[in-house]
């Protein structure tokens, strides 16, 4: 592989808190090895249309702090055409690109492998609030929506005792339970709803609500992942089969905000000056994962290959502690 002179990067899919702190690092990081770096604007869409900028150090200043991304991201349905990405390449040409730090989700590194199969060395860093990219433990942005969820739902408890009510709560998780899943457990749902895992709106919503009434529990809150969905309907049944009424939540778009927890600057940090550490090795075509809790690499086409299951034990630990 010859010498990487010149390095793009871009954010893809839906944005995460902590994708400023990757662009940040990877910037820096590739500027500290005499590289020059593009900023890509709007992830795919944004290569396909030239939409790009030299960056120097200053460049990313005041940005590690910031939730969204200062690069701006979209989902771009042309790339995922072949005629897409061989356009992506024509550019990637023109501007001299050796190679492109991608920071997105499972679909962001498939658009990935697609460009690096024609010859553009793609290093991918998982960034989505859903935490459901199969090859890494972590993704960034994760921890910050996290702890948005509880922040909102220990609100929402606030009123649900005051009436004696049942919150549903849903969050998101475009197929993933991961986020129901944590926050579920750190604001003491009664019940966690996934898509992952079969459940019953009698025996694993209803008949708990009715059996900790019994002990003088009053309110209730209900976690449901986007993925499961139908929380009138659920509010409706527990109504229905416990009497109490039942308000429906639907956290949405707030989850994706705010200003990114330590976790998630940190991660992002040492993510982004590993991808640059790769490039300038001569090494594309991985994606910088969290494994054991350690920084590391995989191959991208073997990353894409991978599969992710919920966490079952802390699930049932969920159930168990909430009576
Ligand atoms: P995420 O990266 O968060 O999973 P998406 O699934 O929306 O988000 O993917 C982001 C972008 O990545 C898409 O808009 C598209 O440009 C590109 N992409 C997604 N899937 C593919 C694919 N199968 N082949 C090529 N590019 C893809
Ligand atoms: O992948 C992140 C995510 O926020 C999912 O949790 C959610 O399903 C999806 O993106 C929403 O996408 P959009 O912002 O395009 O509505």
């Amino acid at each position: 592989m010859a010498e990487v002179k010149k390095i793009g990067v871009l954010t893809s899919g839906g944005d995460a808190p902590g994708m400023n702190a990757a662009v940040r690092a990877v910037v820096r990081a590739a500027l500290n090895k005499n590289k020059q770096v593009l900023g890509i604007y709007e992830g795919y869409q944004g290569l396909l249309g030239g939409n790009m900028k030299e960056f120097d150090e200053r460049s990313v200043s005041n940005i590690l702090q910031r939730g969204g991304t200062v690069l701006h991201t979209a989902r771009c349905e042309e790339f995922k055409y072949e005629a897409g990405v061989e356009k992506a390449v024509k550019i990637c040409k023109e501007f001299k690109l050796d190679g492109i730090v991608v920071i997105g989700g499972d679909g962001s590194f498939r658009g990935a492998r697609d460009l690096s199969l024609k010859g553009i060395p793609c290093v991918g860093i998982p960034g989505t609030i859903d935490n459901d990219i199969s090859c890494s433990e972590y993704s960034i942005g994760f921890d910050t929506a996290i702890n948005t969820v509880v922040d909102m739902v220990d609100k929402l408890r606030d009123t649900a005792e005051s009436h004696s009510r049942v919150s549903v709560v849903e969050v998101m998780g475009r197929g993933s339970g991961e986020i129901a899943l944590n926050s579920g457990i750190a604001v003491g749902a009664t019940s966690i709803l996934v898509s992952e895992f079969k459940w019953d709106i009698k025996a694993d919503i209803i008949d708990r609500i009715n059996a900790s009434l019994k002990t003088g529990k009053k309110h209730f809150i209900i976690i449901v992942s986007e993925a499961v969905g139908g929380c009138d309907e659920i509010a409706k049944n527990i109504h229905d089969g416990t009497g109490l009424e039942a308000r429906v939540t639907i956290l949405g778009h707030v989850q994706r905000g705010g200003t990114p927890t330590c976790i998630d600057r940190v991660i992002a940090t040492q993510m982004g000056a590993y991808a640059v550490e790769l490039l300038n090795n001569g090494i594309g075509n991985r994606v910088v994962v969290m494994q054991n809790k350690q920084i590391t690499d995989f191959d991208i086409f073997e990353a894409l290959k991978m599969k992710k299951s919920l966490n079952r034990e802390m699930y049932d630990v969920s159930y168990d502690v909430s009576i």
